[in-house]
């Protein structure tokens, strides 16, 4: 794995947006039950700095969704991890780290929806449009990137980076 030497977005940026988030979200939420569902693994670093911007009670929740090998999507997208929590009358936010071709919030969207929750959205850190496969828009989006493969907080390659706490762009050796 090779990255590019200077981060993209660093990690004070995420910081300012993430507060911006947790605002809206605190606002749009308010009197509601809110369940956060965090798509494991990718998206954990996301929730936990995100969950404790919001100025509302939240329940937290996970499931966990695999679709990649290497870069490339395989198309395939299970759920092998569910819920524990009820979720009919909740309000459900999935956390998912990046939207890419938009497969795996489309399943996990629609595995939810069998659960019967009031309602159901969509807040994810990162999102590439240029990249989408299925119909897929999130209802909360921090930064819309280029086609491009990027690492760090939280976001692997091949399950490395993800400590990181700026993010880099991978570059082709
Ligand atoms: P999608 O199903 O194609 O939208 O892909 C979603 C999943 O692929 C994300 O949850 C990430 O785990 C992974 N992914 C997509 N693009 C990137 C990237 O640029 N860096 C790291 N992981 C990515
Ligand atoms: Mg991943």
């Amino acid at each position: 794995m090779r990255l590019n030497e200077v981060p993209i977005i660093t990690s004070a940026q995420i910081e300012r947006r993430i507060v911006e988030l947790a605002g809206e979200i605190s606002r749009d939420y308010a009197d509601r039950e809110l369940v956060l569902i965090a798509v494991l693994k990718s998206s954990i670093v996301f929730a936990s700095d995100l969950m404790r911007r919001l100025t509302i009670p939240i329940l937290l929740d996970f499931v966990r969704a695999r679709s990649y090998r290497n870069t490339e999507s395989t198309g395939l997208v299970e759920c092998t991890y569910l819920p524990e929590q009820d979720l009919p009358g909740k309000h459900v936010l999935i956390l998912e780290d990046i939207l890419d071709t938009g497969r795996t919030a489309a399943t996990v969207v629609d595995r939810i929806r069998q659960e019967s929750p009031s309602s159901i959205a969509v807040c994810a850190l990162f999102d590439k449009p240029s990249r989408r496969k299925v119909p897929m828009t999130a209802d909360y989006i921090g930064f819309k990137m280029d086609d491009q493969f990027i690492v760090g907080y939280g976001l692997d390659y091949n399950e490395c980076g993800r400590e990181l706490p700026d993010v880099y762009v991978l570059e082709a050796d």
